[in-house]
């Protein structure tokens, strides 16, 4: 029992102590979506569900919960937002070639399609980022189109 409670006294220090670290935030502003807003103007359903569901994982700018005080939630939300960010970067769209932009736009249909996101995680906490089937529908509209309007240009790399 005394080695219980002593771990106990333990485990509770270690995490007093841990608030005191934390990750850097994700939190560029505004500025995060201009370029990428710009250049795809996506319809104001589109731009909505973008912003619920997929840009505090995939740009430069989170809107952070509550929770992100608690060390060491922070640390794995930070560790989604990178590990999403390197794969997807809204904020670095503009500097993606043409090529890679419709790969991307492919991953994010067959994404939203296969319901892989937004993931899992999230939608337990926040459920209006759940896509339903309109929503679904609309991402994908919006992307063919996209698509489309990329293969009528001379690809930048
Ligand atoms: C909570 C964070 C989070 C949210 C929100 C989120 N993603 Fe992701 N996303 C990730 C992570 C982490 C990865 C990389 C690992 C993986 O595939 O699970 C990823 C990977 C991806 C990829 C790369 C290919 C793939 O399918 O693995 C695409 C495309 C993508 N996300 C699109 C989206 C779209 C579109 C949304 C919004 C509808 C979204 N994500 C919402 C975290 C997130």
């Amino acid at each position: 029992m005394k080695i219980l409670k002593i771990s106990g006294w333990a485990v509770l220090i270690i995490l007093i102590i841990s608030q005191f670290t934390r990750p850097d935030k994700n939190n560029a502003g505004d500025v995060a979506f201009e370029s990428f807003l710009a250049e795809t103007k996506p319809p104001q359903e589109v731009k909505e569900i973008l912003f619920s569901s997929c840009f505090n994982c995939h740009s430069d700018h989170t809107v952070y919960p509550w929770y992100n005080a608690i060390t060491p939630i922070n640390y794995w939300l930070n560790d989604n937002i990178l590990d999403g960010k390197e794969d997807l970067n809204f904020s670095q769209w503009t500097n993606y070639s043409t090529a890679k932009k419709d790969d991307k736009l492919a991953e994010i249909m067959k994404a939203v399609e296969e319901k892989e996101m937004p993931i899992t995680s999230y939608t337990w906490m926040h459920q209006e980022a759940d896509l339903g089937h309109d929503q679904i529908r609309e991402i994908i509209y919006w992307a063919t189109q996209l698509r489309f309007e990329y293969s009528l240009k001379p690809n930048t790399q």
